[in-house]
């Protein structure tokens, strides 16, 4: 038998036992007559005696043995001597007295040590993936994904969905970004494409009458990547019949909280609080806020129409706004720090970022000083009090929301505001229905072409497209958003009157969704669904960085895998037999 027992497993209780163990050399230590030989699998580390006197020939073979041969041994267990006791490691009080030893693969020296504080590069890591993987930490993030998608499952199928896989060889879905192409060999010059989401396909099913159905779907998007997104990646996928936004709210609720729950005995609150987009935006500058500290946005609008600083006077005069943050005990940072704020709220696309140090008795000191009044300004924030500092924006909504919400992140992490062991998950309802887009001149989606507007702002869609209110909610978790979902638009003339707004004509619309229409007409049942992102969830549950930790084989930055070198070029021949022929260039290059 190649192995009785794993390496983590081995307690006291075993003591006496004969057992095999077959792992990788963690580590070795030569004490002359005496080696030592810490064993890995994946379930943690036995420690390995070999003794020259006892077991001449094991000790012999040992002596050979390097970090990361694979080998399998025999012996029996017996208690550490008190004073080499590791109380750090499950099976610290015991070790293997080795009888046998066999060598089933050597190693060559490897490209970086396997331990959990790898010293290598994430690109080394990367590119030799399969040691990376053997870290404890990893083969943890493994365990754990895979947990919580068995839990995924057991809840949702106890709540009556289908488990359905839709196709990957498809047509294009307008989910933002670019697509992945394939080329049809049997149909020269057409092209599949990947799938941005299962989106179209799972408002099939329910016209098909599954009526509930799910699927822990692979997701293709050719978009510029974070450390939160990957080309590939991972959505739980829901779509439900004759539905409500509350159900969907409820449900995926229970399913967040009891993934929490069973995988790592995380209890989070009974439901989530719920923001509108408006409120966020206003509160937080951002429609994903990180609520596990406060330092809201604070208006300072109305206080800038009537003081004597032009900028921020003509600012709101032209339509524009003026917003601030209250940093607690701001005012005592040096001159050289408040600069560097400056610099970075420059970075996030600001034009400049007035400071104002409120000093005893609301004294302040600014090079703005002389326009403010303090005292008005004192009414417009209660919640400041001398000691504090206050950073303001003036500028367009857009810019000065994104600059102090990205400034509230940078706060909440640089003057560890954020309470890293809390979880704050939240919802963000009634987004608007559509963004008009200054490059292209047109309306677009925020959520996607297939969300159904409010019933009461229907009316609105030909007077005032940007009031429109849409059903769709998003899930956030920690600054991050995990989710997105809408009840969607079940009427094929609404769905055509929205694809209108869009700028999209009737034969593109006919051409790249007349399938969608025609089933709309053909008996269609009210439906919604919403989509999480597993990989996203991961990182926050494994509290990893990033979401190339949770991915066993994840690309760089530049979409590739330095371990099997995808993307490549391949043979003219292939190519051929596409019908493709390259005759663009990057610019690149
Ligand atoms: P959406 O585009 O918001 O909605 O995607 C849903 C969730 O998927 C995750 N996600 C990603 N994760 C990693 N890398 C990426 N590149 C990436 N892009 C998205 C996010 C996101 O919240 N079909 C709709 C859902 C619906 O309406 O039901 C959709 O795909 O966590
Ligand atoms: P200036 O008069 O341009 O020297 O600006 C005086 C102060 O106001 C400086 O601290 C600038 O950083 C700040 N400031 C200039 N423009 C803005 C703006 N749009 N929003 C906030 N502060 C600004």
């Amino acid at each position: 038998m190649i192995r009785t027992h794993r390496c983590g497993e081995l307690q006291k209780a075993h003591v006496g036992q004969t057992v095999t163990l077959s792992g990788w050399v963690d580590g070795r230590r030569d004490h002359g007559g005496i080696l030592f030989v810490d064993l890995r699998d994946r379930q943690g580390l036995t420690q390995i005696v070999f003794d020259s006197e006892e077991q001449p020939a094991a000790h012999q073979i040992a002596s050979h043995v390097r970090n990361e041969y694979v080998i399998e041994i025999s012996g029996t267990i017996t208690l550490r001597p008190d004073d080499s006791v590791n109380p750090h490691l499950p099976t610290g009080e015991i070790e293997v007295r080795a009888t046998t030893i066999t060598i089933l693969n050597e190693a060559k020296p490897l490209p970086f040590t396997v331990e959990d504080d790898v010293q290598a590069s994430e690109s080394i890591r990367m590119k030799y993936r399969y040691l990376d993987l053997r870290r404890p930490k990893m083969q943890g993030l493994l365990a754990l994904r895979s947990h919580a998608s068995q839990q995924i499952r057991n809840v949702l199928h106890s709540k009556g969905f289908v488990e359905i896989e839709t196709p990957i060889l498809t047509k294009s879905t307008p989910e933002g970004a670019r697509d992945y192409l394939v080329p049809s060999r049997v149909n020269p010059s057409e092209f599949f494409a990947l799938p941005q989401s299962p989106q179209l396909f799972k408002q099939l099913l329910m016209v098909g009458g599954v009526d509930r159905y799910f699927q822990i779907a692979r997701c293709f998007r050719d978009e510029d990547l974070r450390l939160d997104r990957q080309p590939e990646f991972t959505q739980i996928d829901l779509e439900l019949s004759f539905v409500e936004q509350e159900e969907i709210l409820t449900l995926t609720e229970h399913l967040i909280r009891d993934v929490f729950y069973h995988t790592k005995g995380i209890q989070l609150q009974d439901s989530f609080p719920r923001y509108t987009y408006d409120e966020v935006m206003a509160r937080y500058g951002t429609d994903k806020p990180d609520l596990r500290f406060a330092l809201p946005l604070e208006n300072l609008s109305e206080f800038s129409q009537s003081s004597d600083f032009k900028v921020f006077r003509t600012t709101v005069e032209t339509g524009g706004m003026v917003k601030g943050l209250v940093i607690k005990g701001g005012a005592a940072f040096t001159r050289s720090r408040v600069d560097h704020f400056v610099d970075i709220a420059k970075d996030f696309g600001a034009k400049g970022l007035a400071w104002v140090k409120i000093l005893e008795n609301w004294k302040l000191d600014s090079v703005i000083a002389k326009f403010l009044n303090a005292e008005t300004l004192q009414r417009f924030l209660p919640n400041a009090e001398p000691g504090d500092l206050l950073l303001c924006v003036a500028d367009t909504p857009t810019i000065v929301h994104q600059v102090l919400g990205r400034l509230r992140t940078y706060f909440g992490e640089e003057l560890t505001l954020i309470q890293t062991d809390n979880w704050a998950p939240l919802w963000v309802l009634d987004f608007p229905m559509f963004e008009y887009d200054d490059a292209s001149g047109r309306y677009i989606s925020l959520h996607h072409p297939f969300t159904s507007p409010a019933r009461d702002s229907i009316p609105l869609l030909d007077t005032a497209p940007l009031n429109v209110r849409a059903q769709a909610y998003d899930l956030v978790l920690n600054g991050f958003e995990l989710g997105g979902g809408s009840l969607r638009i079940h009427s094929a003339t609404l769905q055509q009157h929205v694809f209108d707004l869009l700028g999209i004509q009737k034969d593109e619309a006919r051409e790249k969704f007349g399938f969608l229409l025609e089933a709309l007409e053909l008996g269609a049942p009210p439906h919604g669904g919403i989509a999480l992102g597993l990989d996203r969830l991961m990182m926050l549950l494994g509290k990893t960085e990033s979401i190339r930790d949770v991915i066993p084989f994840p690309k760089t930055q530049k979409a590739q895998c330095p371990l099997t070198e995808a993307p490549s070029p391949v043979d003219p021949s292939q190519l051929q037999d596409l019908f493709i022929q390259s005759t663009w260039k990057s610019t690149d290059s």
